[in-house]
């Protein structure tokens, strides 16, 4: 990987955009939006809830296989801990690049401040920094890399991120269960996997129109948790060729299929392309928590799925498939095609 700049320190600069994060390809800005369409909602209560919940499990199960995308509302992580996540990522990108700096990725590691993996030098840029973390298990955290300003942030990625991990046990064994599979072949899953957590801060930029904050991609994981942190729309979708914006709605978590899980639904829930465009005035920032198996996992269409019909996808160790997704990346291919039989 190749260091690039933070981004951050170029917007406060007086340079403009440099080239490398003006794009001139395909994946450019203006590809038709659809602003009317909207991702649907899931009530977790309602899920949970004996009165309501086949109806509502319909709903999450419709939302899984149609859109791979919701938002889920109601769900039952305290607010004032999503506050203080809010506050307290916000207040770290408010600080002085060197203290910030202090938490820097080390060579050839993701985890930390810095960017995603950059491979060449004519790679495109996108206009946004990140903070990212193993969360789960315990053994797998590098609490070094955490930062320590605010004083208050460790402890509340710790919340955030427990809490996020139970809820999501939850949500997939409801899943599990709405696709006629034992719950406990996801669940195990989710816990010998790893849980990680991506924290997107994207700066305004004068030309926003031109510009991409997070390049398009599905995400390798199981399911993926977005929390969109301030009132900056920026996420979009595709959905029938076109861009859907995901809006921020004040107390909802977004959750998507990531292409693990497609995978071994052999096609039944959508992992889903998406991305981050960015605002001319106003800096978004966005929490992103990912639940993925662990490397030695095999994926593939699980039997109980496929049952007497066709595999849709290759089953391969999760390591093998990593390896495939990040190839991919490099070609700017998607790894879930190179998995289709
Ligand atoms: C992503 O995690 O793919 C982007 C999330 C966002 O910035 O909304
Ligand atoms: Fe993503």
């Amino acid at each position: 990987s190749l260091p690039v700049p933070i981004v951050q320190s170029l917007a406060s600069g007086a340079a403009g955009v440099p080239v490398r994060y003006i794009r001139t390809d395909a994946d450019a800005v203006p590809v038709v939006l659809d602003p009317d369409l909207e991702i649907p909602t899931v009530d977790f209560g309602r899920l949970l809830d004996p009165g309501s919940s086949r109806q509502e499990s319909l709903k999450l199960h419709s939302a899984c296989q149609d859109w791979g995308f919701f938002q889920l509302m109601n769900h039952n992580i305290p607010h004032e801990l999503i506050e203080r996540m809010k506050v307290d990522i916000t207040e770290f990108f408010k600080l002085p690049s060197e203290t910030k700096k202090e938490f820097s990725q080390l060579p050839g590691n993701l985890e930390g401040y810095g960017q995603l993996f950059v491979f060449s030098k004519d790679q495109k840029l996108d206009w946004g920094d990140m903070m990212y973390f193993h969360t789960q298990p315990l053994l797998r955290r590098n609490e070094d890399l955490w930062p320590t300003h605010p004083h208050t942030f460790r402890d509340t990625l710790d919340s955030y991120s427990s809490e996020l991990y139970l809820l999501g046990k939850i949500l997939l064994n409801v899943m599990a269960t709405n696709l006629g599979i034992n719950p406990e072949v996801m669940t195990n899953m989710l816990e010998e996997g790893v849980q990680s957590v991506r924290i997107n801060y994207y700066p305004p930029c004068p030309q926003a129109d031109k510009v991409i904050g997070f390049s398009p991609h599905s995400d390798g994981s199981l399911i993926t948790w977005v929390l969109q942190v301030n009132e900056v729309q920026g996420l979009q979708i595709k959905k029938n060729d076109r861009w859907v914006p995901v809006k921020p709605l004040p107390g909802a978590f977004v959750v998507n299929i990531g292409d693990s899980f497609e995978i071994l639904s052999n096609g039944k829930y959508r992992s889903i392309e998406h991305r981050a465009v960015v605002n001319p005035e106003k800096e978004r920032l966005s929490i992103a928590a990912f639940h993925s198996p662990s490397l030695d996992t095999v994926i593939g269409p699980l039997p109980e799925i496929v049952g007497g019909g066709e595999a849709n996808y290759k089953t391969l160790s999760n390591e093998h498939f990593m390896k495939l997704f990040l190839s991919s990346k490099l070609e700017g291919k998607s790894s879930l095609d190179r998995m289709k039989l």
